[in-house]
């Protein structure tokens, strides 16, 4: 087992065979907001992210451009390496699978699996789609012999290689999912992947013989092997040399979680945990899997054109509202669409309005009402118990990874501030000197209130949170501090809005 208050969380690895997208983005946001949130919570994290290199397809385009995979590899890296910093995502490593200490620890795993016995030759044939560099199984190829994710026209296939014995794990994979009803999430993830599994499973090939861009089979060294099996143990080989000299296996081993999109269920939830299980290691305690964010129905919009593409966002509006909107406006683990006017709406609306106005009003009132100073008062118990337990029911909500939803629990307490300001009217108390010790009561309550949700939703806009935790001079982001009078806020400084209204 890991050890106690450690929390490995890891995102796919990224093909570098197409341009980051929005899709990459989304997985790499919502990974980034739990690393965030243990965090706070005091937990070793270790947030692993990175770039699947090997296999046809990388090894085809290369060809095509005239360049060895390696060198193409090497360009199209750095653009998804580039891509995690622009998103504010604090990963703890960028593993490539093309690094040389990736493919000894993927020959030492194998070469277990292979001396457990789970390893045979077979001759494979099948409908092949180059670019998933997958076999298709004949239920789920489309109409015209095609694709059914990239709809071209698929290749068959035959060549002798080798097997692994994924057969031989059908009870113990069934086993795992009965006796871990939280191992795959959302539920109905959870029932694919079991029927699946309950459907009967087959050996699944292992090795490819006509490809060289891969990681040798150390038992014979004419095949490497399918870019399948190289790329999931990236979450395993990572952790022995992202550090030099520490190897962090006992430590994060097993991750905590693995976040993915749908479309690499089987892989993560059956055929990983099966390989595992033969090299004699611990199954990763979850998989997430999310949803597609679909861009269809889009309308124009007049600054950002008619696609939801990520770097125009953070160009224009800031990282924290890209991060803010993708996981607000699809529930997170569901699709659903995303579009420039929805974007555009929440923008104005909630971090404008709602959060940013809410700050540079409080923090005016202060300066203008208090001299700066905040005055020490007690809450106001008309406010304490909507946020009663709030910090803890985040917590909860992020265990089950409902992004969303914690965001929304967390917002609603923003809502809740505008309203106190609305019902209290402090400017309407500052014309009344009788009052001075409410007005001391509500600019204290507001100026709390406002630092605890900030605090909790530093995970979702952790720039926007420092500098307004900065201006309140509480710069703890501790979960322990996201408590009303938990911190005790003294001189207040100035502050830039914090998410300026775009004409
Ligand atoms: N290289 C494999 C993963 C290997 S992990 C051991 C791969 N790479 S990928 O670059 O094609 O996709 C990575 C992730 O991005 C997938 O989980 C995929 O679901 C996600 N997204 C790609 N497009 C997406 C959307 N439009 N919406 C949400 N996420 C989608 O698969």
């Amino acid at each position: 087992m890991a050890a106690d208050h450690s929390f490995y969380v890891t995102t796919p690895i990224y093909y570098v065979n197409a341009a980051p997208h929005l899709g990459h983005a989304y997985t790499t946001i919502a990974a980034d907001v739990m690393a965030r949130h243990h965090r706070q919570r005091g937990e070793d994290v270790f947030f692993l992210t990175g770039t699947d290199e090997h296999g046809e397809p990388v090894a085809d385009a290369a060809k095509a451009q005239g360049l060895e995979p390696k060198e193409l590899a090497d360009r199209n890296a750095e653009r998804f390496k580039a891509l995690a910093p622009r998103l504010d995502a604090t990963n703890d490593f960028f593993i490539r699978t093309s690094d040389p200490e990736h493919g000894r620890r993927v020959q030492e795993v194998l070469q277990r699996v292979y001396d457990n016995g789970y390893v045979h030759k077979g001759l494979y044939e099948g409908w092949y789609c180059p670019r998933c560099a997958d076999f298709k199984v004949e239920n789920e190829i489309e109409e015209g012999n095609r694709c059914p994710i990239h709809h071209i026209e698929l290749e068959r296939h035959s060549e002798e290689n080798y097997f692994f014995a994924l057969s031989a794990f059908q009870e113990r994979l069934e086993e795992l999912y009965a006796t871990h009803p939280d191992f795959v999430a959302p539920k109905v993830r959870y029932n694919e992947a079991l029927s699946f599994i309950k459907s009967g499973l087959q050996d699944i090939s292992l090795s490819r013989a006509q490809l060289t861009w891969g990681v040798p089979v150390p038992w014979d060294p004419s095949h490497v092997f399918y870019v399948w099996f190289d790329a999931l143990l990236n979450y395993y080989t990572a952790l022995g040399f992202a550090r030099d000299g520490d190897d962090l296996t006992a430590k994060f081993w097993p991750a905590t979680y693995h976040v993915i999109g749908k479309d690499i269920l089987r892989f993560h939830t059956v055929f990983w945990p099966a390989m595992l299980m033969a090299a004699d290691l611990p199954v990763p305690e979850h998989v997430f899997v999310h949803g597609y964010l679909l861009l269809d129905g889009e309308k124009m919009s007049k600054s950002l054109g008619n696609v939801l593409d990520p770097f125009a966002i953070i160009d224009r509006f800031g990282t924290d509202a890209l991060r803010y909107y993708v996981l607000r406006d699809v529930s997170f683990g569901e699709d659903g669409s995303v579009s420039t006017t929805a974007f555009e709406q929440r923008y104005e609306t909630e971090l404008a309005n709602e959060y940013g106005n809410l700050a540079s009003r409080t923090l005016a009132m202060v300066a203008r009402y208090r001299d700066g100073k905040l005055p020490q008062a007690e809450v106001d118990p008309e406010l304490a118990p909507d946020f009663e337990g709030l910090a803890d029911r985040v917590a909860e909500r992020i265990d089950k990874v409902e992004l969303t939803q914690a965001l929304d629990d967390i917002w609603q307490r923003v809502r809740r501030l505008n309203r106190y300001v609305e019902e209290r009217a402090p400017w309407q108390l500052a014309k009344d000197s009788d009052r001075a010790e409410d007005l001391d009561r509500v600019l204290h309550t507001l100026a709390e209130g406002l630092r605890v949700v900030t605090v909790l939703l530093a995970p979702w806009i952790p720039e926007a949170s420092a500098k307004l935790l900065a201006a309140l001079d509480t710069p703890d982001t501790s979960l322990a501090s996201a408590r009303l009078g938990a911190q005790t806020i003294g001189a207040v400084g100035a502050l830039e809005p914090l998410f300026p209204k775009h004409e």
